[in-house]
C-alpha cells in the first residue's frame, strides 16, 4: 500500500482508493472492475444471498492462522488458539479445527460452538472474569485444556467445583501487567484500570494461595493487554513482566508448563501500519526461547482479529441517498444493528464500491443505517460515487462483525457465506421474521 491509497481532504473528507486497498487484501480483488472474494464476483452473491450479507475467505482464515504457525515454528510447543469472540460461525471454527488450531473461549456457549465445530476440549483456554460454579463445571465436564483465572475469588470457586467432581482443574492466572497498549480505551484490557486479569503486584501470593488448593492443577501463566495493537513495544514490555514472575516462581518451586500471551495484534483497516506477525514473532522469540531452555516453557497465543478480520466483508446495498445542504447522507441496508464497531468505537473501517467506474461524480457522503440512532453510522465523511442499489463492501469486517450483531430495531440478523477457491455456500441462514421472537409469549 503507498501513501495515497488513503487521505484525507481539509474539510475532513476520507478518500480512499478502492483497487490499491484491495491490492493490500489478499482476499479480494477487483476483476473487470468488479470485486471478487476469493474468486467470486460480489454481485453474484448480492443476487444469491441478498444483502446484508457478511462474507468470508476461507483461503484468508487459513492463511492467516498458518502465519502464526510459521512464524513462532522455532519453539516446540507452540498452541495457537483462536479467540472465539472475533467470528465463533461454525464453518470459520471447522475451519481452524481442522487446521489443527486450538481455541480461546470466554463463554460456555462458546466453548459449545467449539465442540460442535469439532474443535478439541483440551485444546481450549478458558478465558473471563465471570465464569459461574455452572460454567466451571461444564468446562471441566467437557475437559477443557486449561482455565485462565481473572480473580483470587475464582480460585476458590473452580476448587470447589473441580472438589465436587472429585478432579483436578488445571489453571493458569491471568496477570494484568499494567502496560499501556497505545490502543482505544475500549479495547485495552492490560492496565491497573481495567477489570481484567490479577493484578501483578499480587501474582505471586495468588499462586502461593492457588498451591494451597488441593484441586488446582497450576500449568500456566497468562497475560491479554488489549486489542488492535500496532506496535510490539507494548508486548515487549508485558513479556518482560511476564518472565520476572515466571523467574520468581520458579525460585519458590512453582514449576508452569506453559505462557499464554494472549492475543491483540492488529490489522489494517484503512492506513495503520500493525506489526505483521512475522515481526510479531521476531520481536519475541529471542526471549520465548530462553524461556523455553531455561524451563520448557510451551507458548499459548489467542489471536482473534488478526485471522478473522480481513478474511470477512460486510456487502450493503444502497436503499436511498439524502443529499442536503449540509450533509449527504447515503443509508444503506446495513446498520449498527449488522455491524457496532464504527458507532460503539467510532472505528474507521474502508467501505467502497465493488463496481468501479470511474464515469460516476464521486461525492461526499456518511453512510449510515436505517437504525433509529443518530450513532448509527458505518463511514463518515466518505468520497464515492453512489447511486440508489449500488453495492457496497466494508472490508475488514471478519472479526468482531457479526458476533457482535443483535437484532436492534428487530432487524433480523445478516446471513453468512464462506468462499472457498471460487465456489461458495451459505454458512447460516439469514434469520427470519419467526426468529425474532422466537420463546416469547404473548
Ligand atoms: N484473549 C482475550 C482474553 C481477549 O479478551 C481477547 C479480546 C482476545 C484474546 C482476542 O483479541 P484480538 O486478537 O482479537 O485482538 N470488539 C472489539 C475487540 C474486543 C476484544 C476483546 N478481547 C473490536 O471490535 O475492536
Amino acid at each position: 500500500m503507498t501513501f495515497s491509497t488513503v487521505s484525507q481532504t481539509t474539510d475532513g473528507t476520507l478518500h480512499i482508493n478502492a483497487a490499491q486497498l484491495v491490492d493490500a487484501l489478499p482476499a479480494l480483488d477487483y476483476q473487470d472492475g468488479i470485486l471478487h472474494i476469493d474468486g467470486v464476483n460480489a454481485h453474484a452473491l448480492k443476487e444469491q444471498y441478498g444483502t446484508p450479507l457478511y462474507v468470508y475467505s476461507k483461503n484468508t482464515l487459513l492463511a492467516n492462522y498458518t502465519a502464526y504457525v510459521e512464524s513462532f515454528s522455532a519453539l516446540n510447543d507452540v498452541h495457537i488458539c483462536y479467540a472465539v469472540k472475533a467470528n465463533s460461525n461454525l464453518a470459520v471454527l471447522s475451519t481452524l479445527a481442522k487446521a489443527g488450531a486450538g481455541f480461546d473461549i470466554v463463554s460456555i456457549g462458546e466453548l459449545s460452538r467449539v465442540l460442535k465445530a469439532g474443535g478439541q476440549a483440551d485444546s481450549i483456554v478458558y478465558s473471563g472474569v465471570g465464569k459461574t460454579k455452572s460454567d466451571i463445571a461444564q468446562a471441566l465436564q467437557a475437559g477443557i485444556g486449561c482455565f485462565n483465572v481473572e480473580a483470587m475469588s475464582e480460585l476458590d470457586t473452580i476448587n470447589e467445583v473441580a472438589q465436587s467432581m472429585g478432579v483436578k482443574a488445571p489453571i493458569a492466572l491471568r496477570i494484568n501487567p499494567d502496560v499501556d497498549a497505545k490502543t482505544h480505551p475500549y479495547i485495552s484490557t492490560g492496565m491497573k484500570d481495567n477489570k481484567f486479569g490479577i493484578s501483578h503486584d499480587i501474582a505471586i501470593s495468588a499462586y502461593e494461595y492457588a498451591k494451597t488448593l488441593p484441586h488446582l492443577d497450576i500449568i500456566g501463566i497468562d497475560c491479554h493487554i488489549g486489542s488492535q495493537l500496532t506496535e510490539v513495544k507494548p508486548f515487549v514490555d508485558a513479556l518482560d513482566k511476564m518472565i520476572e514472575l515466571i523467574d520468581e516462581l520458579a525460585n519458590r518451586g512453582i514449576k508452569l508448563k506453559h505462557l499464554d500471551f494472549g492475543g491483540g495484534l492488529g490489522v489494517r483497516y484503512i492506513d495503520e501500519s500493525p506489526v505483521s506477525v512475522h515481526e510479531f514473532a521476531e520481536a519475541l522469540l529471542p526471549k520465548l526461547l530462553s524461556l523455553q531452555a531455561k524451563y520448557n516453557l510451551g507458548l499459548h497465543l489467542e489471536p482473534g482479529r488478526n485471522i478473522a478480520a480481513n478474511a470477512g466483508v460486510l456487502l450493503t446495498s444502497t436503499i436511498a441517498l439524502k443529499p442536503t445542504d449540509h450533509k449527504n447522507f447515503a443509508i444503506v441496508d446495513a446498520s449498527m444493528s449488522e455491524l457496532i464497531r464504527p458507532a460503539l468505537y467510532e472505528s474507521v473501517m474502508a467501505i467502497i464500491n465493488t463496481a468501479l467506474d470511474d464515469n460516476k461524480q464521486a461525492q461526499t457522503w456518511d453512510i449510515v443505517g436505517a437504525v433509529c440512532e443518530s450513532s448509527d453510522f458505518l463511514g463518515k465523511d466518505r468520497h464515492l460515487a453512489l447511486e440508489v442499489g449500488d453495492l457496497l463492501a466494508v472490508t475488514g469486517a471478519g472479526a468482531y462483525g457479526f458476533t457482535m450483531s443483535s437484532n436492534y430495531n428487530s432487524r433480523p440478523r445478516p446471513a453468512e457465506v464462506m468462499v472457498d477457491n471460487g465456489t461458495h455456500r451459505i454458512v447460516r441462514e439469514r434469520e427470519t421474521l419467526e426468529d425474532l421472537w422466537r420463546g416469547e409469549s404473548i
